[in-house]
């Protein structure tokens, strides 16, 4: 049976250290309970003494939320315990997490102090929380740049005094993998007394190492890893929840014999509210959560993804909540990788309908750089209800203020001639239909005309529809851009030119009628 790694989140305490993301008391209990849902083992959900708001939200969540059990962080001062149990006792399950720095910097730094006297602090320190609360966690701060006979003393005597968890937390992020890994076997060598309780692991990622640290001490014995949902928290924040977990879920062959409770398929959920709610946007390329992190955009990855997708994808994004892998369409994304979307939207195009696409997908890919699936989506719907292009807009230019009148100067070309015209109108999009009714020498009867961003950000495709009554027979047409002007006149004549179809159907079939029938030949027996 594997063994458990607990899963400490520190989202509402030490994430909530990073400046400006403050949560009010009824979004942290909504962060808590979908930490909840998530499986999370502890929340640390504030520090109470900090400030009145910070207690009444950790009070609030240890009543509230179910499941895990609640903590806070207390500096190793009565009046911070107290407040600290105050704030979690309400809590099924409640647990006191109460530091002090142990490194010589700190001692004789933060404290001017030594370090016989820090060890007796500890101690009283840890015996005190335990008069409150049977379950207590003891953090030695700066444990990576602690003396190492000292750490080993003091995490002895912690023990001893009654600690349940014991943190060697890398505070500053200054440890490598390798050293993290051997202070986590050395200490357990050293300290017998630590195979009654559980070593956790708490690392920051100032030189990027955070996640790595984490699982080089797991690795080495430790079974508990305190992390942040999306890696936030002081300076360049701490291990994210989402690597820990979901590196051990995957290298079953170097963490096989560990598990973690989390239920990664709410990784995603619990990722986007964190940052939602905290108002701290998720970089992109972030692993696990950031929306590039299964979007495939070279073509020769796509191609491989398609045949089978173990070659370029180790995680699968339905296992964490993600929607299947989203394929970034770029001018490289190949015939192969289009003709594979077209497919599973469900289409059926012919290899010439495909070619024809492929191109009109370039001409947006190069202005557009990345296409979506929903640009894809009307292309396809473009190439699909194709009409001859009778007209075909060449060029359109707009002079739009709110100063002066709105003109439109027009060029369409109608099979091998090219007309222009200009005009003004109330709007940009009325003079433009002008120019193209004098071209056209007809006027039309526009009975409905819609405007919808259909793909989203600054540069999104606009998708144009318009309704034309002639003689009581209505002609539709669409078109989309990311210049919505050049979308409002393409679906103008994209209506036109049915009714120019219509048209030319009718002239023939009249045509045919006047025609006598061709009589017969019958050959004679
Ligand atoms: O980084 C750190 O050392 C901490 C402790 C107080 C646990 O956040
Ligand atoms: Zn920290």
């Amino acid at each position: 049976m594997a063994e458990k790694v607990f899963i400490f989140d520190t989202t509402l305490r030490d994430g909530e250290q990073v400046p400006g993301a403050k949560l009010a008391k009824e979004q942290k209990v909504k962060i808590a309970r979908q930490l909840a849902a998530l499986g999370v083992d502890i929340i640390e959900a504030g520090f109470p003494a900090s400030s009145p708001g910070d207690f009444e939200s950790v009070q609030a969540v240890a009543r509230e939320v179910k499941g895990p059990i609640v903590t806070g962080l207390a500096r190793a001062i009565k009046k911070d315990i107290d407040t600290l149990w105050e704030a979690v006792k309400g809590a099924k399950r409640a647990r006191i997490h109460t530091f002090l720095g142990t490194s010589d910097i700190h001692i004789q730094k933060k404290f001017r102090s030594d370090r016989e006297k820090i060890l007796q602090w500890c101690v009283d320190t840890v015996k005190y929380a335990c008069s409150l609360c049977p379950d207590v966690e003891f953090s030695t701060e700066d444990a990576a740049r602690t003396d190492f006979d000292f750490l080993c003393r003091t995490v002895e005597a912690v023990v001893k005094a009654g600690a349940k968890t014991i943190n060697v937390p890398d505070t500053v992020g200054y440890a490598t993998p390798q050293e993290m890994a051997d202070r986590i076997r050395r200490l357990k060598e050293r300290v017998p007394a630590l195979d009654k309780v559980i070593l956790s692991m708490h690392c920051h990622n100032d030189l990027g190492m955070a996640t790595a640290n984490t699982l080089a001490g797991i690795h080495a014995g430790a079974r508990q890893a305190e992390v942040t949902m999306n890696g936030i928290g002081e300076r360049a924040g701490n291990a994210a929840l989402e690597e820990v977990v979901m590196a051990i879920h995957t290298r079953k062959e170097i963490f096989g014999h560990l598990r973690t409770g989390i239920n990664t398929k709410e990784i995603m959920k619990t990722s986007k509210m964190v940052s939602a709610l905290m108002g701290l946007s998720i970089q992109r390329n972030k692993a696990i959560v950031g929306s590039n992190a299964f979007a495939h955009s070279s073509g020769i990855h796509q191609d491989g993804i398609i045949k089978d997708r173990s070659t370029y994808e180790i995680i699968r994004p339905e296992d964490v909540g993600g929607s299947a892998h989203s394929f970034t369409l770029t001018a490289r994304s190949g015939r192969a990788a289009l003709k594979h979307h077209i497919a599973n939207l469900g289409h059926k195009l012919t290899d010439i309908q495909v070619d024809s696409l492929y191109q009109k997908f370039l001409a947006l890919a190069d202005k557009k750089k990345e296409v979506m699936i929903e640009d894809l989506e009307i292309l396809v719907q473009e190439e699909l209800f194709k009409v001859p292009e009778t007209y075909r807009l060449e060029h359109v230019q707009i002079l739009s203020s709110t100063q002066a009148t709105p003109m439109a100067a027009l060029r369409l070309r109608r099979h091998d001639e090219v007309i222009e015209e200009a005009s003004t109108g109330n709007g940009p999009i009325e003079a433009a239909y002008k120019c193209i009714e004098r071209i056209v020498g007809k006027k039309f009867r526009l009975i409905n005309f819609g405007l919808t961003a259909v793909t989203s950000g600054k540069d999104a495709i606009g998708e144009a529809t318009v309704r034309i009554r002639d003689n009581g027979t209505i002609f539709a047409g669409a078109a989309s851009s990311t210049d919505i002007i050049e979308a409002a006149v393409k679906a103008y004549l994209n209506a036109i030119n049915r009714w120019v179809a219509e048209e030319e159907k009718t002239k023939a079939t009249r045509k045919a009628k006047r025609k006598p029938a061709k009589k017969l030949a019958v050959a004679s027996p």
